[in-house]
């Protein structure tokens, strides 16, 4: 079965020098739910962007290819890479008045995201648990809370029941207390629609309560993923240990809270080595050279400390 993504080596430069991804890799099978876990700077939103060809005019790739269902996204044709991006992916991000047009009511909008499929537009907007989909289908953008907002922008993210979705931390600018409603809603249609998810987030506990899989990245990298119960219940990478170290919960028991030392990693280039090792409290000398990737059942791991623990 061929997976229905797979990032393969990607390495993104910007044009102001920063290398946001350094040789990414994942691979993703269909009806998965992967959560994109690391700190701010990491390359999440890039390797987002990527997916879906959706990359500024400022980013080249340097090495690598993104492919989703086998054909290669940065090789298509403008046309098939909008067909690609109308009838196979949906994107959500952070800003929900980003996704939306200004101009125009937001019942049009959805209706030119349904594009004549099935399902009319209040449905669609009731779907994603708008309690009053008529008025909000007349309204413009700017008339609706940004959770109501959010709520359309998944509407048409999802109309047309697309293979994977992509949403860029959807809930990071929304009230608290309506974050998980979003994501029940998030998650709902995804599972009624086969889609993928591609989740990236910085928000540890909330990933590993609704994600089959993990991908944590560091540096541009994708340093280690497996199982959520496996990933963050017995981290491989000491980058994914000192981060589920550091989330609020693990020091309830009036632990000192413990935060990473030290800042990640802005790269201008290829990282000569491990890009953790400053940071790291199990550094060894073989880690000033790239760590391979060590696979062992359904975990990888980027990290010379997994190479030398299975005896290779
Ligand atoms: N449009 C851009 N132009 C220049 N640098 C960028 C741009 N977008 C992201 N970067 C840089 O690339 C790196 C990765 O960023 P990003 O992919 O946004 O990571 P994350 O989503 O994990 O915070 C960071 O160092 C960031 O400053
Ligand atoms: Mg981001």
């Amino acid at each position: 079965m061929t997976p229905v993504l797979e990032v393969d080596g990607l390495a993104v430069d910007y044009e102001n020098g920063v290398r946001a991804l350094d040789g990414a890799t994942l691979t993703v099978s269909a009806g998965e739910t992967v959560g994109i876990v690391g700190e701010s700077g990491s390359g999440k939103s890039t390797l987002g962007a990527a997916v879906g060809g959706l990359l500024p005019s400022s980013a080249r790739i340097t090495s690598g290819a993104v492919r989703v269902d086998g054909a290669e996204v940065h090789r298509l044709r403008p046309k098939a890479l909008r067909a690609l991006r109308r009838d196979r992916l949906g994107f959500v991000f952070q800003e929900p008045i980003g996704s939306l047009d200004p101009t125009m009511r937001v019942g049009k909008q959805v209706a030119l995201a349904l594009r004549g499929r099935g399902g009319d537009v209040l449905s669609h907007l009731d779907r994603v648990r708008l309690s009053d989909p008529a008025r909000v289908a007349r309204a413009y953008p700017h008339q609706l809370s940004g959770g109501m907002a959010q709520r359309v922008a998944i509407a048409m993210a999802m109309a047309c029941e697309p293979e994977i979705l992509v949403a860029d931390e959807p809930t990071a600018a929304l009230d608290a207390q309506i974050r998980d409603d979003v994501l029940d809603v998030i998650f709902s249609l995804a599972a009624a629609a086969g889609t993928t998810i591609l989740w990236l987030s910085h928000d540890l506990p909330a990933v590993g309560k609704r994600c089959s899989r993990i991908a944590v990245m560091y540096g541009g990298r994708v340093v280690e993923s497996g199982t959520a119960a496996g990933v963050f219940g017995a981290p491989r990478h000491p980058y994914t240990a000192a981060l589920v170290a550091a989330v609020p919960g693990a020091a309830a028991r009036g632990e000192r809270l413990t935060s990473i030392p030290g800042q990640p990693p802005v790269l201008t280039g290829p990282a000569d080595g491990c890009a953790f090792a400053p940071r790291c409290p199990d550094a060894l000398d073989l880690c000033g050279s790239r760590p391979p990737l060590v696979v062992a059942g359904d975990r990888e791991v980027l990290c010379h400390r997994a190479t030398v623990a299975v005896g290779r």
